[in-house]
């Protein structure tokens, strides 16, 4: 596994790896480390479909907002490169801040529509940073397919918006919510639970599930509203949890629902404080 700072020498070797093959199929895994099992699936879904597997570790300042977690933003880059190479990948790109942003950047990509709810509500200008550090890691590592997990499903709906809007030669690949075993979403900020908000948190995944079994169970009967009704009360009986949003809305489009009418897939997506620290989890379901 190699391990590259400057993005020079990244494009060097991406070079030279093509101009060996030009058949090689690149993947990339684009991350901020402090890697856990969501982030091996991703570059476990990359080593099987392609023959390079590229990670990116960096914290990007622009996606954070002024009173958010950036500076505490847990980081272990030795663990992070057992990780990774345990998860079989060829080179990790480990950039500094000055590398990335020299200068303040003048050019920012901001994706409409499908961030107007859910956490680009709740954090301005979160997607653009988002955005715009997706279109240079993609810039500089030019990927065949490019890996995101849907624990992020709003990213995922974004980065495939602008994918498609700005006709960036990529596949995204999104890849399943990996879970604990007691079903708390796998994410770098877990570790800033106590036990007991840790143990409050479970409410999360089970206030979800109990919300897919509900629409199979009656689902002539409740509304998406209903639907979502039960999810607030199901998170508001843990007594820790404080409520960012609760939303039901089309997935991928992210609008609005009235009634179940023709939509295909239906997320339901949660943002919830527990002491300090936000977590966001969702379900993708089938509209009945
Ligand atoms: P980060 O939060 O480090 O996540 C990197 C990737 O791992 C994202 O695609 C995210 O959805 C995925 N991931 C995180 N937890 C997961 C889980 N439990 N199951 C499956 N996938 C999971 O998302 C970002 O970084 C940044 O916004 C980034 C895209 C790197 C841009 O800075």
């Amino acid at each position: 596994m190699q391990i590259v700072h400057q993005i020079d020498s990244l494009r060097q070797m991406i070079k030279a790896k093509r101009a060996a093959d030009p058949a090689v199929r690149i993947g990339f895994v684009p991350t901020m480390g402090f890697l856990h099992r969501g982030h091996a699936s991703l570059l476990e879904a990359a080593r099987k479909e392609c023959d390079v597997v590229i990670l990116s570790i960096f914290v990007n300042p622009l996606q954070f907002g002024p009173n958010e977690d950036l500076d505490r933003y847990p980081r272990d880059e030795e663990r992070d490169m057992a990780v990774a190479r345990e998860a079989g990948t060829d080179i990790v790109f480990f950039p500094q801040v000055s590398e990335m942003y020299p200068k303040p950047t003048r050019t920012i990509v901001s994706v409409s529509g499908v961030t107007e709810r859910l956490c680009g509500a709740s954090r301005p200008g979160h997607f653009d940073g988002v955005a715009t550090v997706v279109t240079k890691l993609l810039n500089i590592v030019q990927p065949d397919n490019a890996y995101f997990g849907m624990k992020d499903a709003q990213q995922v709906a974004v980065i495939e918006q602008m994918v498609y809007d700005l006709n960036i030669p990529v596949t995204i690949v999104p890849c399943p919510i990996v879970r604990e075993e007691d079903g708390l979403a796998m994410s770098s900020r877990n570790v800033y639970l106590s036990e007991e908000e840790r143990r409050q948190a479970l409410v999360l995944s089970a206030a979800l599930e109990e919300a897919e079994s509900l629409l199979t169970a009656r689902k002539e009967t409740i509304s998406p509203e209903e639907l979502r009704q039960t999810v607030v009360r199901r998170i508001q009986s843990a007594p820790l949890a404080d409520i960012d949003y609760v939303e039901l809305l089309s997935y991928p489009d992210l609008v609005a629902l009235e009634n179940w009418s023709s939509e295909e897939r239906v997320i339901v997506a949660v943002a919830v404080r527990f002491g300090s620290t936000r977590l966001i989890d969702n379900r993708i379901l089938r509209a009945p």
